[in-house]
Order: C-alpha cells, then structure tokens, then sequence
C-alpha cells in the first residue's frame, strides 16, 4: 500500500497520516517532521530547510528529492508507506514516479484531503505540537487531556515557528501555486481519490479506511 496525502497546510494530511501508518502497520514518512527534526539536531541539512519554512516558502526540490527516493528504498518500506507532505511540486512528483518505475512500482493511492482556505488560519493557529514526540492536537478540535501537555509522552507543547497567521498565509499561497497542480497529475494517473477534511477527525478517517478498503 504506497499511499500519498495531498492536501493545504493544515488541511490534516499528518493527523490522518499517523492513523493510516498504525492502522496498516506502514511507515509515515513526513518531509515536514524530517527537517524539523534536522533543525532541533541544528544539521546542515536542518540549517538550510529553516531559512525556506521560517518564511513559509518549500525548501528546493534537490534538498527533498534523494532524501525520500533513499527512504522509501528502506526495508521497513517492502509493504508500503505512507508519504506526508512530499510530492508538493510536479518535479518532485516526478522524480518519485521515476524512481518507483526503476523498481517497478507505483503509487496506489493519492488522498487529496479538501479543506477550504477560510478554515485553515483558524486550524493552524490552534494547532499545538509536541516537539519531543510530534504528536500535534488542536486547541479546541482535538485538545490533549491537561492544557499544553502531550498525552503521549508529557512534554511541553509548542506553536509551530511556521504557524503564525502572516506565514500560514504565505504556505496557502504556495500551496495553490506549486501543489495544487499535483491534483491533475495523480488524476491522470488514476490513483487520485477525494475527502472532505472538514469533517471531524474520526469521520474523514472512516472515509479514507472505506477507500482503502477495510
Ligand atoms: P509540513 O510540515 O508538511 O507542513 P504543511 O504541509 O504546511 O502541513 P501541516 O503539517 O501544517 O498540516 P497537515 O495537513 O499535516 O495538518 P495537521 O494534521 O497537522 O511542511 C512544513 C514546511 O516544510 C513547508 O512549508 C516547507 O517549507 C517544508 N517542506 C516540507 N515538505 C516539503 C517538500 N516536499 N518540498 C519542499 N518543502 C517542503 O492538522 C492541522 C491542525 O488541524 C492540527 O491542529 C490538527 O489537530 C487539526 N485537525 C486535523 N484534522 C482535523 C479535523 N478533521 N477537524 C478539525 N481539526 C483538525
Ligand atoms: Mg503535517
């Protein structure tokens, strides 16, 4: 099961990302999750990604591209995967298919959760995220147990640097521009399906389960 979520910031590719990878046993793989987490280490790679996402602009293709093409070639990757923020760009959309035709693969499924842009300011200035485990919650929508604490592991939650209203507008207007073109492509392809995202978390799971049928 080789499964791509799509969708806006904030749209709920990682909320839903995370219950298909424990549902289906499948790795996440999120390039949002893997430069934050070479930020806080302060690697190279970490230290180049920041001056792009601090400004809500995508990190160039040739910094993503090798560094996900490596990782789905990964053994815990044979049944499949789940792939979260990454293709977001037609070429790097195209650099995945490349690399899954050299092995004779391809993507089963592009998820494309529809949120509408006037729910979105709202969902990511209320989002609050574990920087020790990445759990993320909503404040109202999907809130931890104890305020700002995370459930799974206790530690403090954080808003994302990247979440503040002026910057969550810049990403919506780079999504439109450079990831939306994604939808035609994964269209043509066959593989690309539809939710509605702004139903309740539960809700937009079920649906999605229903596609991949079980
Ligand atoms: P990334 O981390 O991928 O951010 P994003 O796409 O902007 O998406 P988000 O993680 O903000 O949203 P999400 O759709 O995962 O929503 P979530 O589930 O958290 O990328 C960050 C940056 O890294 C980019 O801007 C770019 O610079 C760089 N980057 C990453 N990948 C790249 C690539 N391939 N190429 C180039 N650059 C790249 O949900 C959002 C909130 O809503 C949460 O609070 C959640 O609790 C809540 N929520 C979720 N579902 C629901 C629901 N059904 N109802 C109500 N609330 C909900
Ligand atoms: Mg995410």
């Amino acid at each position: 099961m080789k499964i791509i979520m799509l969708g806006a910031p904030g749209a709920g590719k990682g909320t839903q990302a995370k219950k298909i990878a424990a549902k289906y046993q499948i790795p996440h793989i999120s390039t949002g999750d893997i430069f934050r987490a070479n930020i806080k280490k302060g690697t190279e790679l970490g230290n180049k990604a920041k001056t792009y996402m601090d400004q809500g602009l995508l990190v160039p293709d040739e910094l993503v591209c090798d560094l996900v093409v490596d990782r789905v070639k990964q053994e815990d990757c044979a049944n499949g995967y789940v792939l979260d923020g990454f293709p977001r760009t037609i070429p790097q959309a195209e650099s995945l298919q490349s690399a899954l035709k050299a092995l004779g693969e391809s993507i089963d499924y592009a998820i494309n959760i529809e949120v509408p842009d006037e729910n979105i300011v709202n969902r990511m200035g209320g989002r609050r995220a574990c920087p020790a485990c990445g759990a993320t919650y909503h404040k109202e929508n999907i809130p931890p147990k104890i305020a700002g604490i995370c459930d799974v592991c206790g530690a403090k939650l954080i808003l994302r640097d990247d979440d503040k209203p002026e910057t969550v507008k810049k990403r919506l207007d780079v999504y439109h521009d450079q990831t939306q073109p994604l939808i035609d492509f994964y269209t043509a392809e066959k593989v690309l399906v539809e939710v509605d995202g702004t139903q309740p978390m539960d809700t937009v799971f079920e649906a999605i389960c229903k596609i991949l049928g079980a």
